[in-house]
């Protein structure tokens, strides 16, 4: 087990990819903390958890919020003793629309939640591993920081500054024996996919159009994700600081 007796904490692991790498995590033997504004999504992935024989502690979240942050990295410490991984993942999306159509309201929650919820994890969980000598503190980006597509201006500009702040904290935490590591999913089948293709539930149209601009032919699956997370948290990725992962079929190519 590469994450024996480690101690994790996932945002947004009540669905997508946080569930699937929360669960993935806790296969690799971490205790993992499953954050999320869905609290009741947030139980089912723990009960799931602990059914395949790991340890979990469901946790209400709004990533937006200073004091649910706070409250979330005091609660993984008070509980299991340390704080090993914290995966920042919790995002919201953006419907495709051109920049004139996107209400001012629209922009403040993409980036109270992609952006400042980021920032906000950094910053409660980042003084824990300095204090300890160890951690990593992974975002999930995406390639649409890279590699944007028209109308969704909003959305690709959060992704942006997280992958900025993920150099930038590298930078910080590096001195202390913290690494901090983005990853860059190209579109991946989860709830939040037919957003991303204007459509309410993902339709063949909608599927060959994504999968023409992946070179390898596929959209990501959330464990794809999942099992970058594993290794980017694991000594396997002793060396890999402020890097930003492409997942993604050769997309950014
Ligand atoms: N699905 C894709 O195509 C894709 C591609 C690239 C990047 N991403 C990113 O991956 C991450 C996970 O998305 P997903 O595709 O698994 O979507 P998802 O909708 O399946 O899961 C997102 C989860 O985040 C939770 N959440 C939303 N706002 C929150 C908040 N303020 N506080 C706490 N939890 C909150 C939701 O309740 C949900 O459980 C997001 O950051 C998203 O931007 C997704």
């Amino acid at each position: 087990m590469k994450l024996k007796d480690r101690v994790a904490i996932v945002t947004g692991a009540g669905s997508g990819i946080g569930a699937a790498s929360a669960l993935a995590l806790a296969a690799e033997g971490a205790r993992v903390v499953v954050a999320d504004v869905n609290e009741t999504a947030a139980k089912a992935i723990v009960e799931k958890i602990e059914r395949q024989g790991g340890q979990g502690l469901a946790l209400h979240v709004d990533v937006a919020r200073a004091a649910d942050n706070k409250a979330l990295v005091e609660r993984a410490v008070a509980t299991f003793g340390r704080l090993d991984v914290f995966y920042a993942n919790a995002g919201v999306p953006q419907w495709k629309s051109d920049i004139e159509e996107v209400e001012e309201q629209v922009f403040d929650r993409i980036f109270a939640v992609n952006v400042k919820g980021v920032w906000l994890g950094a910053r409660y969980a980042l003084p824990v591993m300095k204090r300890q000598r160890r951690g990593v503190f992974l975002i999930t980006a995406s390639t649409s920081a890279i590699r944007p597509r028209p109308g969704g201006q909003t959305y690709a500009a959060s992704k942006g500054a997280v992958v900025t702040l993920a150099k930038a904290l590298a930078l910080e935490a590096a001195p202390h024996g913290v690494r901090v590591v983005a990853i860059a999913p190209v579109a991946t089948h989860t709830p939040m996919l037919p957003t991303f293709m204007n459509k309410q539930a993902v339709d063949a149209e909608g599927l060959a159009r994504y999968e023409a601009t992946v070179p390898l032919g596929r959209l990501n699956q959330p464990e794809d994700i999942a099992r970058t997370a594993v290794f980017l948290a694991s000594d396997d990725a002793a060396m890999i600081t402020g890097s930003c992962v492409e997942v993604d079929g050769g997309r950014c190519i």
